[in-house]
């Protein structure tokens, strides 16, 4: 994989905050985790696709005994992963790094595979790259292997788990040490075109802003009904385990 990865460029410069908002979105998928993996056996190899900053990485790991292929693009990213991996003697063992994008380096992951992850991603892909992707993991996965896959919420369900008014921002915190990192999530509804995602990156001191980032991408929502229409003949089906969480098997 020599070639310059496809990724998408705004994770280089949010990848700093990134991490810090993925721990509440990763304890609501640990038990569907531990539904779908907690039964494999050790020697099973599941993918996680576009591992990110490895939140999910970890909890695959805690909640099942299978060996892990994270593959990640963005170079930021990608680097807190391996920082996680290296810190944690049971992950340096199971868990394996790839740098690569999808679809153009489904070659890099190992055959056969048992399972795939394809969490909180699948948006960056249009549609021909996301069935290029599914006919490339069902080439490799084991039958009977499975997938989790979130999909796109509906925005009415998005606003009501966070108890928000449509047009409304997310906001989240968290303080580390003496700091306050704040980020904001522009309500979907209000950015006009289905395609984008925006959200600024705020850090304070006492209330006070010391520094703020704003940062703008494609993104693509990937409904469970568009999963379905995708999946297609590709040899994988897929059924809805909660609102936003899909499991696919082969
Ligand atoms: C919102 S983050 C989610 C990370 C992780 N899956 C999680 O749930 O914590 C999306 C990730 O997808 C990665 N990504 C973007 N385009 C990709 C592609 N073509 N192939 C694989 N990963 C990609 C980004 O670099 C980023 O790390």
């Amino acid at each position: 994989m020599t070639h310059t990865l496809p990724t998408e460029p705004t994770y280089e410069g949010l990848g700093e905050f990134h991490d810090l908002s993925m721990t509440a979105p990763w304890e609501r998928l640990r038990p569907h985790v531990r539904t779908l993996f907690a039964g494999l056996p050790a020697t099973s190899t599941v993918a996680d696709l576009g591992a990110g900053s490895g939140m999910g990485t970890r909890v695959l790991a805690q909640e099942s005994g299978v060996r892990i292929v994270a593959l990640e693009p963005s170079l930021v990213m990608r680097s807190v992963l391996t920082a996680r991996v290296g810190d944690s003697p049971d992950l340096s063992r199971r868990v394996t790094v790839l740098a690569g994008a999808l679809p153009v380096d489904l070659d890099a992951l190992p055959r056969p595979l048992d399972g795939c992850v394809c969490a909180h991603m699948l948006g960056h892909l249009d549609t021909s790259a996301r069935r290029r992707l599914w006919r490339g993991l069902a080439d490799r996965c084991t039958t009977g292997a499975v997938g989790l896959v979130t999909t796109e919420e509906r925005h009415e369900d998005d606003l009501a788990r966070t108890g928000r008014r449509a047009g409304e921002p997310l906001v989240e915190t968290r303080v580390l040490g003496g700091l306050e990192y704040r980020a904001v999530y522009r309500d979907a509804g209000t950015l006009g075109s289905t395609d984008r995602f925006s959200t600024t990156y705020q850090v304070l001191a006492d209330g006070e802003l010391l520094r703020e980032a704003t940062f703008a991408g494609s993104w693509a929502p990937v409904s469970y009904e568009v999963l379905v229409d995708e999946l297609g003949s590709s040899g994988l089906r897929a059924r809805t385990l909660a609102p936003g969480v899909a499991a696919i098997t082969r």
